[in-house]
């Protein structure tokens, strides 16, 4: 059903604007700062603080993971750096991926997270043959979510207080796309 060799050849992924490129370590530093924003950790309840060189090494290794795809999103004209984003935790029995993303601040707000979404929805469906993409989201990320939706996911349920963030618990959304359901979606 999966095609394993999806997840290992590592594609390039070319849309209107950008561009979805292997993450290597060149990458470090600008995902470094991403991790240093307080506002992107807030929206990604990321909670672990990552040294520089701790993320230079995953960065490096990224290529050599065969079960996982983590790519940068590239102008495509500048080749500068917008975000990143993974497709991770395969399930090859039951076609299922987890799916992230994560923009540089000043890249947000025009498109173009919806845009690399669905590059990669549709590497994941129609290349690598998954069957289900699942995702979380906070509700104070509205922006998030509509994104989300307008790629082709939705809510499907609710993990009650499952983020403890600032001192205050917070509900976490469960979303997900399915091969061939509204990814064309405007
Ligand atoms: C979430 C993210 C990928 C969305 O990508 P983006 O390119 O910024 O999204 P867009 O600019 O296309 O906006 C998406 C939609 O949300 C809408 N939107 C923006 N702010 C909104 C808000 N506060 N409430 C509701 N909708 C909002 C936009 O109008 C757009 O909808 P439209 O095209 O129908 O007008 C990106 O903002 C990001 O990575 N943010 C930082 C980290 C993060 O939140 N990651 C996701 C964690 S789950």
């Amino acid at each position: 059903m999966i095609d394993p060799t999806a997840l290992s050849e590592k594609p390039v992924l070319t849309g209107e604007r950008i561009r979805l490129v292997q993450l290597t370590r060149r990458h470090a530093d600008a995902f470094h700062a991403t991790f240093l924003d307080p506002e992107t950790r807030r929206l990604t309840g990321t909670h672990r603080d990552w040294t520089l060189p701790e993320l230079q090494e995953w960065c490096a290794a990224a290529a050599g993971r065969p079960d996982r795809l983590d790519l940068v999103i590239e102008d495509r004209e500048t080749g500068g750096y917008l975000g990143e984003l993974a497709l991770s935790q395969i399930d090859k029995d039951n076609a299922h991926g987890t799916f992230r993303i994560s923009l540089a601040d000043d890249a947000t707000g025009r498109g173009i997270g919806p845009e690399a979404i669905r590059l990669l929805l549709a590497y994941a469906f129609d290349r690598v043959g998954l069957h289900r993409v699942e995702l979380e989201v906070f509700p104070f990320n509205p922006r998030a979510r509509r994104a989300y939706e307008k790629c082709g996911f939705e809510v499907e349920g609710r993990l009650r207080e499952a983020l403890y963030w600032d001192g205050e618990w917070h509900d976490v959304l469960i979303m997900a796309a399915l091969s061939g359901s509204g990814r064309e979606r405007a």
